[in-house]
């Protein structure tokens, strides 16, 4: 049965004239009917984000209690959340599970963060003339976050936004994808049920072109916090004039493949960190660089792994592969994959399409002009290169306008923390696929791949301003 949603704001449930569908990717049913916001409910969203930020008092403590109801309340309503995951974005439900189990984690993180928010002494005294000063910093709230999510983690990139936002003593206006907003409303009703104080949340679902342009050009919204494309940070860059901003932004995740690795283990990681998602992660491994020694051997388990993935529906418990956001970005992985193929790439693997369900893609022959290389394909295709330096290969890597995360596979501890040093990412794993993530570590890229941390810890120094306090007490 269609469940209707209204806005979230100022602490209450808002429709609007207008309405917009959310399907079902799987079934293509219509999931969920919600009021939409345009012009209206953006500026009350922010006015009420405004207001709440200067007028009420909301003390760590009390930011603790809410943030740790609300990772209590994710956990028992854990199924509900995972299905409606399942039903906006297809994400196969064992994946939408520990979607959950980590904004959990996300949550209690950052109710933990708002207890420790401290600045430290400064000690002015070591000036010459500055005698029985006592100087310290404080780390103020930086006021109304503008957040804007993506469709891929519905559920854990907003929390990845609100949790520390709020944590930090901010108000929020969200907006969320489009495709995925069910999950955002849904984490309202759980602050609201968990007592967070009006006017602190407030959830606007609409176009980016109306909802997201607006709030670029309210002066009220000090931060904006983004994950989504490289195109759409730029705009936001150039549209918000000197406000901060924290920009998570795309990869075409590269992978070492060293001859003194465990070539098994590599491949099997790899692969399940490959398609995971159907691609659809900012860090699925896009890129391998395999050694020319062990490419054999590497190819081998790797089509192995890929034939045990289980591809198809994503309700039920034993798929890895479900269908792909939309059949748009079906076809334009293909129409990728057709180019590259023209350009003399090999399908060692898959290859094919039906709607929008793509099944885990293989490509060898592959060259660092091709967009399936040079681009974010952000769907479950991978390329496989050869290398025989490991100095030349890092240069390769280094080409990618992209800098998120990536890693290398070797037992040699040289070799490893070389390419350590030397890639250029915001994070770097070593025995482990790019793919690798838990919530309390600091994540973003550089390059094109965004400014600024997430992670609670991170995000809440993004979204506070040290302030120095010095007192003459002369
Ligand atoms: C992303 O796609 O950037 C998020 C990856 C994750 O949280 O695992």
């Amino acid at each position: 049965m269609t469940k209707e949603y209204q806005l979230y704001m100022n602490g209450e449930w808002t429709s609007s004239s207008e309405t917009v569908d959310v399907y079902d990717k799987y079934s293509k049913d219509v999931h969920a009917t919600i009021s939409k916001a345009g012009e209206e409910e953006v500026e009350r969203a922010i006015t009420s984000a405004y207001e709440a930020f200067h007028n009420t008092d909301f003390p760590p403590y009390e930011r603790y209690k809410v943030l740790h109801r609300v990772s209590e309340l994710l956990q028992e309503k854990k199924e509900e959340l995972a299905q409606i995951i399942t039903a906006e974005a297809g994400k196969p439900i064992k994946q939408a599970r520990t979607e959950i189990d980590r904004a959990t984690q996300t949550f209690e993180l950052s109710a933990e963060e708002a207890k420790r928010i401290t600045g430290e002494g400064v000690p002015v005294e070591a000036a010459p003339g500055s005698e029985n000063r006592l100087a310290f910093t404080i780390r103020v709230p930086v006021g109304v976050v503008g957040a804007i999510s993506p469709f891929n983690f519905p559920v854990n990139l907003v929390a990845h936004k609100i949790a520390p936002a709020i944590a930090a003593g901010n108000s929020v206006v969200l907006k969320p994808a489009s495709r995925t907003p069910v999950s955002s409303l849904k984490l309202a009703e759980l602050f609201h049920e968990a007592g967070l104080p009006k006017g602190f949340l407030n959830v606007v679902v609409g176009s980016g072109s109306v909802v997201g342009n607006q709030m670029m050009q309210d002066e009220r919204v000090n931060l904006y916090t983004f994950t989504g494309s490289a195109e759409v940070g730029l705009k936001l860059k150039q549209n918000t004039g000197l406000n901060k901003l924290v920009l998570e932004l795309g990869n075409n995740s590269p992978v070492i493949i060293d001859k003194y690795a465990d070539v098994k283990k590599a491949a099997e990681t790899t692969a399940q960190k490959a398609f995971a998602y159907a691609g659809q992660v900012c860090i699925s491994v896009q890129r391998m660089y395999v050694h020319e020694e062990v490419m054999n051997e590497f190819k081998e388990h790797f089509i192995e792994a890929t034939k045990s993935l289980v591809v198809g529906n994503p309700y039920d418990d034993k798929t890895d592969v479900g269908p792909m956001i939309s059949e748009e970005e079906a076809k334009r992985a293909e129409e990728w994959i057709s180019e590259a193929k023209e350009a003399g790439a090999t399908i060692v693997h898959g290859g094919t399409r039906n709607g929008a369900q793509f099944e885990p893609t293989i490509l060898t022959d592959v060259d660092q002009s091709m967009k399936v290389v040079c681009e974010e394909i952000f769907a479950p295709v991978v390329t496989m290169m050869t290398f025989n330096d490991l100095d030349r290969v890092i240069d390769e890597v280094n080409q990618s306008n992209y800098g998120l995360q990536g890693g290398i596979f070797t037992k040699d501890l040289n070799r490893a923390y070389k390419a350590a040093r030397k890639v250029e990412v915001g994070g770097f794993m070593i025995n482990d696929a790019s793919q690798y993530r838990v919530d309390l570590m600091p994540y973003g890229g550089v390059k094109n791949s965004g400014w600024g941390k997430e992670g609670p810890k991170y995000s809440i120094e993004e979204m506070t301003e040290e302030r120095l306090v010095v007192m003459n007490l002369e």
